[in-house]
């Protein structure tokens, strides 16, 4: 029986909610395009070119994997189902997913649906309350079978991860290709930004936000500051110490088969998005922490992060750390970092580019 298409109005309402699925730096490294009624293409981008924290645009798949779990669970609210594929002549660089979508009727709606616009990253400290049995249990349920969640709960276990955040960093704040990243994705004096983080959603108190406002306008006074003054203290504590202890756990997601594929990495983003989307329905907040895994995916490809000497050396023994933490079998699948907790919910936010700036028909180098 030929399966009955779904009308346009669906389609977009479908795709303005996908659009709220989390991407590192909020850079929404996708474009749709609406071939027809049952068929829509997710072309993917990734912007390890750019970004020193896109390794292998790793990060960028993982943002895909919770585009197309958000496009699935969105789809279920609409009384549609979605099944999508990778077209095989697509590249790793720029993946394209085909989304079929039907309707479904009388299918119901994944419980995750309410919460797709609710989900946002909370960067400030959180409530110490534990986890109840439930909560632990539905946030290792949710990633799904492909994926195990290791909790790091107690306060000792929350030092542990502080002072491993506190090396780490020092890596992100004292490297100049790290910098360059930062200078372009916060942007200062906002609430809100549709295409970056608004300074304020960054963490930091007003007062060290305006000073990394006038140091973060030069490499030069980043690196006078850090050496001489003491510059990365002031962030550290606030954006790694206060939040690592202010939490209820820290969760590593770990791929029971450690990733090699770029399909491995989407699945990682399928996981993170669920225990992401679970976190807000169990009443809680999330706020990943990629940067020690992604600096650990230099580390074991014996890849340069940085120009600057001694920086390679740091990123060595910060991944033979996470490698003692985890036993080297679970840190080889380590896909994602984060720490949950409750707490009321930011003040300021990500929004997101219009639908109509994410449509295309395009594809290829013209994307961006
Ligand atoms: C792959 C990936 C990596 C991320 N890494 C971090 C991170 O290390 N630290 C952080 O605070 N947020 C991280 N985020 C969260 C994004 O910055 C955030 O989702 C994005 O800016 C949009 O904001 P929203 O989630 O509040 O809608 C990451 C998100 C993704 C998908």
């Amino acid at each position: 029986m030929e399966q009955a298409m779904v009308d346009r109005d669906t389609l977009t309402r479908m795709l303005e909610l996908a659009r709220w699925a989390p991407s590192g730096d909020n850079t929404q490294p996708w474009r749709f395009e609406i071939v027809d009624e049952g068929l829509v293409l997710i072309h993917g981008f990734d912007t390890r070119d750019q970004v020193v924290y896109d390794f292998e645009g790793h990060a960028s798949q993982i943002a895909h994997g919770a585009l197309l779990e958000t496009l699935r669970i969105a789809a279920s609210g609409l009384g549609c189902a979605t099944s999508w594929r990778l077209r095989p002549e697509s590249s790793d660089r720029q993946p394209v997913f085909e989304l079929h979508v039907s309707r479904a009727p009388g299918g119901a709606a994944d419980p995750l649906f309410p919460y797709i616009e609710r989900r946002v990253v909370q960067r400030r400290p959180m409530r110490t309350t534990p986890l109840t049995p439930e909560q632990r249990r539905a946030l290792a349920a949710a990633a799904g079978e492909s994926h195990e969640v290791r909790f790091f709960e107690s306060f000792a276990e929350r030092v542990t991860v502080a002072r491993l955040l506190w090396d780490n960093a020092y890596i992100r704040l004292t490297c100049p290709e790290a910098f360059e990243v930062h200078r372009e994705v916060i942007e200062w004096g906002a609430r809100y930004s549709t295409d970056r983080i608004p300074e304020q959603a960054v963490g930091v108190d007003p007062l060290t936000a305006r000073l990394m406002r006038w140091v973060m306008q030069s490499w030069g006074r980043v690196d006078f500051f850090n050496k001489y003054l003491m510059g990365t203290v002031a962030p550290r504590i606030q954006l790694d110490v206060l939040p690592a202890l202010g939490c209820a756990a820290h969760l590593f997601v770990v791929a029971r088969r450690p990733p090699s594929s770029m399909l491995d990495y989407v699945e990682a983003g399928i996981a993170m998005q669920r225990v992401w989307l679970t976190a807000h329905a169990l009443g809680l907040h999330l706020q990943p922490e990629m940067t020690p895994v992604i600096f650990k995916w230099y580390a074991t490809a014996s890849r340069s992060l940085s120009v600057k000497p001694g920086i390679d050396d740091r990123v060595r023994l910060l991944s033979g750390r996470l490698a003692a933490l985890l036993g080297n079998d679970a840190a080889s699948g380590l896909v994602v970092m984060c720490r949950v907790g409750s707490s009321a919910p930011p003040a300021s936010r990500s929004t997101r580019k219009a639908l109509a700036d994410l449509m295309t028909n395009r594809s290829g180098t013209e994307l961006r």
